[in-house]
């Protein structure tokens, strides 16, 4: 592992706003590939992770637009945002006015990237640096999930956790821009934004990204 991955994290991005959510500012990179060679050289690590965090991913970027727009489904409240990269969407309920916010990511760059993001927001932002989808879901009332359904393996474990918080009562909040593995049979669309990303990550630079709750949630609602 890398001697100081705040050190890594602080070298290779520039502090600067998140286009379409200029009250975010997120330490951001223009250049996947080469950043992840670092990575790879700093970690010693040829399979070391790409490097999610230093970007703004388009599902993270509609759930961000989503509690701007809806303040309400996070003021007050307790959030947790699962697979955090940069803290996007940590950063964005706590400006939305949620009351106590938690990251969670695997990757240390990740981890350490969420800290100097909320700092630089001024922001506090417990950071749960470790797997927790081996963990019963936390004590919260909301868990925002940007940008989850990109790998098969991890959405295999993310769906029945997070089928889980919904049904001790925990508000479930997914945003996604239709990658492959969002079971959308099982999800209303709540929003849908038009995103700027970045060519680096997708096919276009403009993304229409959804926010999705389960169908079943809605459906108790109604
Ligand atoms: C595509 S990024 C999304 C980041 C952010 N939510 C956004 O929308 O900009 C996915 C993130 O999930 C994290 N991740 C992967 N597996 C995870 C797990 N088991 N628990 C927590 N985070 C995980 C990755 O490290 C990465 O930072």
């Amino acid at each position: 592992m890398a001697a100081s991955p705040r050190a890594f994290v602080l070298r290779h991005t520039h502090l600067r706003p998140v286009p379409g959510l200029e009250e975010v500012r997120l330490h951001l990179a223009d250049e996947a590939l080469p950043l992840w060679h670092a990575a790879q050289i700093e970690t010693g690590d040829p399979d070391a992770a790409l490097p999610y965090w230093a970007f703004a991913w388009a599902g993270g970027l509609a759930i961000g637009r989503y509690v701007r727009e809806h303040p309400e489904a996070v003021a007050g409240r307790r959030v947790f945002d699962l697979a955090s990269g940069s803290g996007l969407c940590a950063i964005a309920a706590l400006h939305a006015g949620a009351s106590a916010v938690t990251g969670a990511d695997i990757d240390d760059f990740a981890a350490a990237a969420i800290a100097l993001n909320a700092r630089a927001n001024a922001r506090r932002i417990t950071v749960a640096h470790r797997d927790v989808l081996d963990d019963d879901p936390p004590e919260v009332d909301v868990i925002l999930a940007g940008d989850c359904w990109y790998d098969a393996r991890l959405a295999e474990r993310v769906l029945p956790w997070l089928h889980r918080a919904q049904d001790r009562g925990i508000d479930v909040l997914m945003g996604d821009p239709g990658r492959r593995y969002l079971p959308t049979n099982d999800l209303v669309e709540l929003a849908s934004y038009d995103v700027r990303t970045t060519t680096e990550l997708e096919d276009l630079e403009r993304k229409r990204a959804g926010v999705y709750a389960f169908a079943e949630a809605g459906r108790r609602n109604r």
